[in-house]
């Protein structure tokens, strides 16, 4: 196995450590990245994917792992950010033994990472790679773990939501709005469900074939239109982007119907700047990553033993910390984003500082 850990590469950009992870045997490839341990171990999850290069798979590590930091930070947990990238088609190398050397890596680190699930790794991945580190989370739930991190996502997401709308209209409720849902997977599905409680009505469209027969089986009062431009160009009053990202774009902002957004997409902001457009709109976005937060809220409870109600109202914390990013844009004239990462610094510098108070 070769380790190579690095702080001062060209890329690493402000990363405290970049692990990059071999082993000939299994045909690991990975790449470790720790932006910042400021408020504790650095969590977020390992992506499996088939990047073109390494660089490409660099850079990707990198941005994940600096954007975790931030939701960890205003998720309001002890944990920093970190993300990991498993180089490869996740159909075709995810034996076990490859999964267990890269635990090997993630235990190498003494507790500096905790991993977790991402796209192309799922639940009994986390389990494998558990058997070889103990720092891991989103395991299954017969291994003491959370299970679906999609259940507080959409609560999370609905939260936010209730933020936005007592913002824009006076009160934290979303009944008697229409809300377009792009995207009825594991999240988009449960809030539509939170949403339809509330009695806020749904539009939603999802490429899938089967999503679209859930929704009309399980909610037919659910309008269903053909694609995302349908959604955004209807009478919409709440555009909530839960399938892929980039969903917020130089085309789709001057389209948009709604005057709020707030969904569970990671990444919504095609490109910077678009902040600006939403705003200069007098469209009002809610970060994705402080209103997705509740799902790393759910795996990172695990470390404590995981407790449902007790995540549950960690996650139910994102309605305030959403009025405050909202409250704090105003006050300041900028965009909720530009906000929403100043109070993110802001407890990172203010809070980490705190370590060069020695105990002993
Ligand atoms: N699951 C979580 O805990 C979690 C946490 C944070 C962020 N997110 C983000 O939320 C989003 C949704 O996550 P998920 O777990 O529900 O994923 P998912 O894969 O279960 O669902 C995504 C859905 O979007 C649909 N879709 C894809 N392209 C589409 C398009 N062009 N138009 C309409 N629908 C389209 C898919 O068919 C699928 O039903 C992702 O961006 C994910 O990164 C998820």
């Amino acid at each position: 196995m070769d380790v190579f850990a690095s702080t001062d590469g060209p890329e690493s950009d402000g990363h405290e450590q970049v692990v990059f992870c071999q082993d000939k045997q299994t045909g690991l490839r990975a790449i470790i990245a720790i932006y910042s341990t400021a408020l504790g171990p650095a969590l977020g999850g390992t992506r499996c994917y088939p990047y073109d290069s390494e660089a490409e798979a660099l850079h990707d590590v990198l941005d994940l792992s600096r954007g975790m930091a931030y939701k960890n930070a205003l998720a309001g947990l002890d944990l920093g950010g970190g993300k990991a990238v498993i180089w490869g088609d996740p159909e075709r190398i995810k034996t076990e033994p490859l999964l267990r050397a890269y635990g090997r890596f993630v235990e190498s680190l003494n507790g500096r990472y905790y991993t977790a699930c991402d796209v192309g790794t799922y639940v009994a991945d986390m389990d494998v790679i558990a058997r070889e580190s103990r720092f891991v989370t989103g395991r299954s739930v017969e291994h003491g773990g959370a299970g679906d991190s999609s259940v507080l996502t959409a609560w999370g997401v609905f939260q936010g939501m209730r933020a936005a709308a007592e913002h824009a209209w006076g009160s934290p409720t979303l009944a008697g709005r229409r809300v377009g849902v792009a995207g009825l997977g594991k999240v988009g599905k449960q809030l539509t469900g939170h949403l339809i409680d509330d009695g806020a009505a749904v539009v939603a469209t999802d490429v899938n074939e089967r999503a679209i027969a859930w929704v009309r089986q399980a909610y037919p009062q659910v309008d269903v239109v053909a694609d995302t431009e349908a959604l955004i160009t209807s009478d919409i009053d709440v555009y909530a982007p839960c399938a892929l990202g980039g969903a917020l774009d130089d085309a789709t902002v001057p389209a948009l119907r709604a005057s709020v957004v707030v969904g569970a997409a990671n990444n919504q902001l095609a490109h910077p700047g678009i902040e600006k457009l939403l705003a200069d709109r007098g469209v009002l976005y809610a970060p994705d990553y402080v209103v997705n937060a509740g799902g790393v809220i759910q795996v990172a409870d695990e470390i404590e033993g995981f407790n449902f109600d007790r995540a549950k109202l960690r996650a139910t914390g994102i309605y305030d910390t959403t009025r405050e990013i909202l409250r704090l844009a105003d006050a300041e004239g900028v965009p909720p984003a530009v906000a929403a990462d100043r109070l993110a610094e802001r407890r990172m510098a203010e809070v980490g500082r705190l370590r060069t108070i020695h105990l002993r």
